[in-house]
C-alpha cells in the first residue's frame, strides 16, 4: 500500500506526463512552426490527464515500468487531444472554449486545428513504435494495434461518427450506451488495457477482467461529462456548459435526467470496484481513481 496520497499520487502522474508530453512534441521553433506551436497549444497546460492516469494506476497491477508507461500515456493524450481539438470544431459541436483557453480553431484557425489533429495522431503512432513499452516485440505490434482500433472506426471517431448522426434524435438506452462506449469508452479502455500490458504478461482471465473494468470506467466516465455539461458552471469546467442540450445532443441527463443518470453512474462505479476487489493493494490506485471519475466536479 502506498503511503502517497491519492492528490499527491495524481499529480506526481500528471506532472511527469506534462514533462513526457513537453519532450515528445516538436519544438515550436521547428519548420513548420506554426503548426508546432499550436500542437503544443493543444496538448499542454490543461487537462486533467486522466487516461495517463488509468495507464499508470493499471501499470501498477502488472509492476509495470513507469517509463514504458510515460510512453502508452503520451500516445494516448496525444490522441484524446487531437479528439478533442476536431471534436470543438464548427462542423462538430463548434466550441470556443476548452480547458479554460480559447479553442484550437478560434486561437489559429481551422485549417490548423485539422492539420494539428491529424499531426497529433500519427504523432502518437509514431511515439508508441519508437521505443519499448513491453519486452516482446510482437506485443508491443498488437499494443499499437490495439491503439488504432480504439481511436479508429470501430472506436472513439465511430463513436463521434454516431454523436453527429443523433443531433435531435431521442435514442433508447442502448443506442446512447453504444455512442459513449466508442466515442469515449474506447480510449478509456485502451487506457486500462495498454497500462496493464506494459508490465508482467497478465493471464487471459485477468486480461478479461481489467478489459471489463476499463469498460465500466469509459461509459461511467461520459456519464459524468454528461451530468457535468447540465450541472456546472463554465468557469469550473474550463469548456462551455449546457453545450449538450444547446445542440440538441442526446445524453444520458436528457434520456435519464441528472438523477437517475447520477445512480446510473454509482452503480457502474460500484460494478468497477467489485471486479478490482481480488487485486487488493495493487489496485488501490486504480480503485480510487474510479471514485475519483465519479465525483469530479470538472
Ligand atoms: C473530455 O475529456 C471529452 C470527453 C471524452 C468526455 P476530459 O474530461 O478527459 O478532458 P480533459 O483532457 O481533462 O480536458
Ligand atoms: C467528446 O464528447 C468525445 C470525444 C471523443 C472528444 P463531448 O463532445 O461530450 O466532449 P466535451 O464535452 O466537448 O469535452
Ligand atoms: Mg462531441
Ligand atoms: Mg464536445
Ligand atoms: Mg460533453
Amino acid at each position: 500500500m502506498s503511503t502517497l496520497s491519492f492528490a499527491d499520487w495524481m499529480g506526481s502522474i500528471q506532472q511527469r506526463t506534462e514533462t513526457a508530453l513537453g519532450q515528445c512534441l516538436p519544438a515550436a521553433t521547428l519548420l513548420p512552426t506554426r503548426l508546432h506551436e499550436a500542437m503544443r497549444y493543444a496538448v499542454l497546460g490543461g487537462g486533467k490527464r486522466v487516461r495517463p492516469l488509468l495507464v499508470h494506476a493499471a501499470g501498477l497491477i502488472s509492476g509495470a515500468a513507469p517509463e514504458r508507461l510515460d510512453r502508452v500515456s503520451c500516445a494516448l493524450e496525444l490522441i484524446h487531444a487531437y479528439s478533442l481539438v476536431h471534436d470543438d470544431m464548427p462542423c462538430m459541436d463548434d466550441d470556443t472554449l476548452r480547458r479554460g483557453k480559447p479553442t484550437v480553431h478560434v486561437q489559429y484557425d481551422d485549417a490548423t486545428a485539422l492539420l494539428v489533429g491529424d499531426a497529433l495522431q500519427t504523432l502518437a503512432f509514431q511515439h508508441i513504435s519508437e521505443a519499448p513499452v513491453c519486452d516482446d516485440p510482437l506485443q508491443q505490434l498488437a499494443m499499437v494495434r490495439q491503439l488504432a482500433i480504439a481511436a479508429g472506426s470501430r472506436g472513439m471517431a465511430g463513436g463521434q461518427a454516431i454523436d453527429l448522426d443523433s443531433v435531435g434524435k431521442q435514442l433508447s438506452l442502448a443506442e446512447l450506451e453504444l455512442m459513449h462506449i466508442h466515442k469515449t469508452g474506447a480510449l478509456i479502455r485502451a487506457s486500462v488495457c495498454l497500462g496493464v500490458q506494459c508490465g508482467q504478461a497478465p493471464d487471459a482471465a485477468a486480461l478479461e477482467s481489467l478489459d471489463h473494468v476499463g469498460k465500466v470506467i469509459g461509459l461511467l466516465f461520459q456519464v459524468v461529462d454528461d451530468i457535468l455539461d447540465a450541472e456546472a458552471d463554465t468557469a469550473t469546467l474550463g469548456k462551455t456548459a449546457g453545450k449538450d442540450a444547446a445542440n440538441d445532443k442526446p445524453t444520458y441527463v436528457s434520456l435519464l435526467g441528472v438523477s437517475r443518470a447520477r445512480a446510473l453512474a454509482e452503480e457502474l462505479c460500484q460494478d468497477a470496484l467489485d471486479r478490482l476487489a481480488p487485486y487488493g493493494d495493487a489496485a488501490q490506485r486504480l480503485a480510487e481513481l474510479t471514485r475519483y471519475i465519479v465525483r469530479r466536479q470538472f
